[in-house]
């Protein structure tokens, strides 16, 4: 195919770009700030052979069918792939291709950044500052909990659950996880769910959105935590029941909670969480290193490149694709 027609939905950092660019000089590249609208996706879409989108972007049946049976893959620069719907891309024979591993290390920082910002305070203690409340060292002032010998608890031991555990071992911290079939590592302990609320200091989620982990941070999971302990979710904000964890925190059902991502991004301006003190967040920055960002753009041009030669993704999430 000597000009595949290309849509990228925004400007990636520049390896990626630098790739698509070199082999396809003709790429179409959303130049906004602002992803494109759904109605502006689907228009941008028709007649296209290969779509590199980002998580903003919802790519549905819908979406497929409005760019014809030429689309030959779809690229994510994500490694989560939520907001795809592989089953109707297999059923297209489209390949899909996402960007693991790159971001491990990130978002597995991010994480204990947000355990230790939520378990000491910090934000509060910035708050404290610049609102000019600071006038002497004081014995009681912004007492946290510590991580040196805690106990750690995390949801979901894939690779960035796995990364959480290894540096934990720093912290001396004894690590516990909950994940069906995953091996040991990092001297974790696989624990039943409930066990693992019972026994944590800290609780790291790490469990792709599914259909099965939407809502599994609910209000009886918040329950079976310890009174004294910290949430930290860097995975999807559909995994936890957003108003369930406004009655947990506001009522000190647990000590805080520090979130990367929510449900839905942006989170509204009005939502209760950002009235309580003892809740953080950040607007999903798991992965925003510029290291981590320009591997994924990277990986995510070349998953595009090879699909458009018709050659295997380097990382597919649908192998199924290629078998029939
Ligand atoms: C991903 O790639 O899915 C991450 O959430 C981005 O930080």
């Amino acid at each position: 195919m000597s000009h595949p027609k290309i849509f990228i939905t925004r400007l990636i950092p520049g390896p990626g770009l630098a790739l698509v660019q070199k082999h396809f000089p003709n790429a179409d590249i959303w130049p906004a700030e602002m992803p494109p609208t759904r109605e502006q996706l689907l228009a941008k879409i028709r007649g296209m052979d290969g779509l590199l989108c980002l998580l903003t972007e919802r790519i549905d049946a819908e979406l497929m069918d409005a760019a014809g049976p030429q689309l030959k893959v779809i690229s994510s620069m994500s490694v989560g792939m939520d907001h795809i719907d592989i089953p109707a891309a297999t059923a297209r024979g489209i390949p899909v291709g996402n960007t693991p591993g790159v971001l491990t290390d990130a978002t597995a920082d991010q994480a204990f950044a947000l355990l230790l910002a939520a378990a000491r305070r910090l934000v509060e203690g910035v708050d404290y500052i610049r609102d000019g409340k600071w006038t002497t060292w004081h014995p009681q002032l912004l007492l946290g909990a510590d991580l040196t010998g805690a106990t750690l608890g995390i949801v979901g031991f894939g690779r960035i659950g796995q990364a959480v555990a290894k540096r934990a071992q720093g912290f001396d911290m004894q690590v516990l996880y909950h994940s069906p079939n995953a091996e040991p590592a990092y001297g974790a302990q696989a624990v039943d769910l409930d066990t693992l609320l019972r026994e944590s200091d800290f609780v790291s989620i790490n469990v792709p959105l599914t259909e099965k982990t939407r809502h599994l941070v609910n209000a009886e999971f918040l329950a079976k935590m310890k009174p004294t302990a910290v949430l930290v979710n860097t995975a999807r904000g559909g995994v936890l029941d957003q108003t369930a964890l406004y009655n947990a925190l506001k009522s000190n059902q647990i000590f805080a909670a520090a979130l990367d991502v929510t449900d839905p991004e942006p989170l509204p301006m009005d939502s209760p969480l950002l009235e309580l003190k003892n809740c953080i967040i950040v607007p999903h920055l798991g992965s925003a290193s510029y290291k981590t960002r320009n591997m994924m753009s990277k990986l995510a041009a070349e998953n595009l490149i090879a699909g458009l030669k018709g050659e295997r993704l380097p990382n597919c999430v649908n192998v199924s694709v290629y078998r029939s």
